[in-house]
């Protein structure tokens, strides 16, 4: 099997991290490869932030974990976050920012570093602490949340996939 397919079957959702950061070249090299994610028209309508300060970060975990109603860690301790926002002004946003998470996370896992989507972006960010984070990051326009990309390298096994499901593919000729 080549090497981009074997990536995609086998990049897992890691939701345990060694605090360790990962390497500034292997950040760059994710988000590079989130730049070429395809978008609607070729607008680009997603931006990214990353995150790698710690007070930041445990603030952004906070303001997740209140969405849901918890004080548990939604980052599972991951030393770099990305939150991918997009343009809602453009008609595809959320399919634009979903491309760039999911080049993301297959990136990673091609260059030896673990990650996980999670999730409420949106609510986290059209909250009005999340719109004064935009603020504070200098970021203008009318950005939606779409998702929060985890990075880190995993503290233990990569999980299994679970079996595809039956008839997740059609095939008609
Ligand atoms: C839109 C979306 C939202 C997700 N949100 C979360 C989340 O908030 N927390 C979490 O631990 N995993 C989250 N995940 C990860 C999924 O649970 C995971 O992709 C799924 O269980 C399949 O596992 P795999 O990625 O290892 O194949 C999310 C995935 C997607 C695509």
């Amino acid at each position: 099997m080549n090497e981009v397919l074997k990536c995609l079957k086998e990049r897992r959702s890691v939701r345990k991290y060694r605090s360790e950061q990962i390497k500034d070249s292997e950040l760059e090299q994710i988000l590079e490869a989130g730049t070429y994610a395809p978008t609607g028209m070729g607008m680009q309508s997603p931006i990214m932030v990353a995150v790698q300060d710690p007070e930041t970060i445990a603030k952004l975990s906070k303001m997740n974990a209140a969405v849901m109603g918890v004080t548990s860690d939604p980052f599972y301790g991951a030393p770099t976050v990305i939150v991918v926002l997009a343009d809602r002004s453009r008609g595809t946003y959320v399919e634009d920012g979903s491309l760039v998470m999911g080049n993301l996370m297959n990136a990673a896992y091609s260059i030896g570093v673990d990650s996980c989507w999670i999730h409420r972006a949106k609510e986290v960010f059209e909250s009005e602490e999340g719109q004064a984070l935009l603020k504070e990051w200098s970021i203008e326009g009318d950005y939606i949340g779409i998702g929060h990309c985890i990075l880190g390298y995993r503290d233990g096994e990569l999980p299994k996939a679970k079996p595809r499901k039956e008839n997740y593919i059609y095939i008609v000729k």
